[in-house]
């Protein structure tokens, strides 16, 4: 592989919650990789900060041990050298605690601060509160926060404000981590560093498209924030929205943040509204029941949440137009869900037939043609066409797949999301992050879908455990003469 590994310049990246989950699963193991490529100067440092009382011996204990799951390593003398940047502040983001001991750890050293709240959303407002009234917000820091964020177009607004109020939006960095995975990146080099698509990546071409996002996981012991969020608030306003910006975008003047920002904005603000009159027809929601993953039995969606009564959804499939010169009348499906069959997540483009047969009788299996991004397991591209079928016997078509796969391809591995994210964050890139007018752009979208469900009394359909989610999912698309992709080509 060709990558540069070129060093971001010194920072000091404060990871609030930085005892929990996503600190051990991906940010140490994120910051560690690229430390160990050379791109983290090793003035740098990482403090992680939480309630718990603890030492940054302790700290480095911890990391070490989520580097060993996560990250695992030989170099002894890198992860010696990695552990140097590491340090722990006992902070409360409710009371005073711990507030002055991070402000004089961070000094007064002019670098590039980045405070990443790895903590529940409803305590993004007290720590940017706090953040600012001790004087640690300077013209050089920057503000990461995840999803969720809010869980409808008010809630995230409130939030919106809250932190706008200590950070510039510049300084304000909304991840989606699907956005840093490697492939969600090619899609924007192959369709805006190649003459090929741009000129069939319309209505006239393409036939429809679809988006698959499955996990063959379960709620994996988030039961309690996954029930109140479910399928449409987990997945569909945020990565599955981001994945059809892509898409559908006008190609931006460059891929400058706010070029492609702009774009992204254009689509999600052109997107037939989905309400009460229509939810029932083009949407779907699923909620699995006990079945089994991976050859084993796993129990039912209620189970695991223990809310015998809850009417979440665990799968949500729908179909989205978007009403635009470019688009109208090319359907999006969209699905995502839990305890499906497998891993996968994938694009497929697929356009129109040809608009004539040639070949009589040999071309009555011509297949359309059919582009299909992978953006996981096994990340890359594959482009379906019509061919001769070689040898002799007269001429037959056969379909064949010109298939690239980026672990074949390139020697190296494919870097995690947030490796790339975290040191975006540093760099000041905000192209892969969400603006805010963005985020309340899908959730005015998003919301009257879910009233709409409310309303027309749309509740979720039981699916099995390791089916592809209830039969009127494979309705929905196949009401229309098409199916979801599921194989190879
Ligand atoms: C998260 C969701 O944003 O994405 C999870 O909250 C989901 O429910 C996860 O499992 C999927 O991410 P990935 O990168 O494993 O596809």
């Amino acid at each position: 592989m060709t990558s540069q590994f070129i060093p971001v310049e010194p920072f000091d990246y404060v990871v609030f919650g930085g005892t929990g989950d996503l600190a051990e699963r991906k940010l140490i193991p994120s910051l560690f990789r690229r430390f160990c490529d050379g791109q983290i100067p090793e003035t740098s440092r990482i403090i992680g900060a939480a309630r718990s009382n603890m030492e940054t011996g302790e700290y480095r204990t911890f990391a070490r041990k989520a580097i060993d799951e996560h990250a695992p390593s030989d170099d002894a003398g890198q992860i010696a050298a990695f552990m140097e940047l590491l340090h722990y502040v006992a902070v409360d983001a409710l009371s005073e605690r711990g507030w002055e001991e991070l402000k004089s750890l961070l000094g007064k050293e002019d670098k590039v601060r980045a405070f990443y709240l790895a903590v529940g959303p409803s305590i993004f407002g007290p720590i940017a509160d706090r953040l600012d009234q001790h004087g640690m917000v300077r013209d050089r820091s920057r503000l990461v926060i995840e999803k969720p964020i809010g869980k409808d177009l008010k809630s995230a607004r409130e939030l919106n404000e809250t932190i706008g109020r200590h950070f510039r939006e510049d300084q304000i960095f909304r991840i989606d981590h699907y956005l840093g995975k490697e492939t969600v990146q090619n899609l924007m080099a192959l369709r805006f560093a190649n003459t090929l698509y741009q000129p069939v990546w319309n209505a006239s071409f393409i036939d429809h498209v679809q988006i698959t996002v499955a996990e063959s996981i379960g709620v994996e012991g988030r039961g309690s924030y996954y029930d109140k969020a479910g399928a449409i608030r987990d997945m569909m306003q945020n990565h599955l929205l981001q994945l059809l910006c892509l898409v559908a975008m006008e190609p931006p003047a460059s891929i400058d943040a706010d070029a492609v920002r702009d774009e992204k904005l254009k689509v999600l603000r052109s997107l037939k509204a989905i309400d009460a009159g229509n939810a029932a027809q083009q949407t779907v929601r699923g909620q699995y029941k006990a079945g089994a993953s991976g050859g084993e039995a796993v129990p039912g969606y209620l189970d695991e949440v223990e809310n015998d009564l809850s009417e979440t959804e665990s799968f949500v499939a729908l179909k989205a137009e978007i009403e635009t010169w470019r688009w109208a009348g090319v359907p999006f499906y969209l699905r995502t869900g839990k305890r499906l069959p497998a891993r996968v997540s994938e694009i497929v483009i697929e356009f129109k037939p040809v608009p004539h047969n040639a070949f009589g009788d040999a071309g009555t299996d011509m297949k359309a043609n059919r582009l299909i991004l992978r953006l996981q397991p096994d990340e890359g591209v594959s482009q379906s066409i019509m061919i001769k079928d070689p040898g002799p016997g007269g001429l037959r078509l056969r379909q064949v797949t010109l298939d690239m796969s980026f672990a074949e391809s390139f020697d190296a591995h494919a870097p995690d999301a947030y490796e790339r994210l975290l040191l975006d964050v540093i760099r000041g890139n905000q192209t892969l992050f969400m603006r805010r007018d963005e985020v309340e752009a899908a959730w005015r979208w998003i919301d009257p879908i879910i009233e709409g469900w409310l309303a027309a009394g749309v509740k979720p359909a039981k699916y099995t455990a390791g089916s592809w989610g209830p039969t009127a999912s494979i309705a929905l698309i196949e009401r229309d003469g098409r199916t979801w992709h599921e194989g190879e080509t």
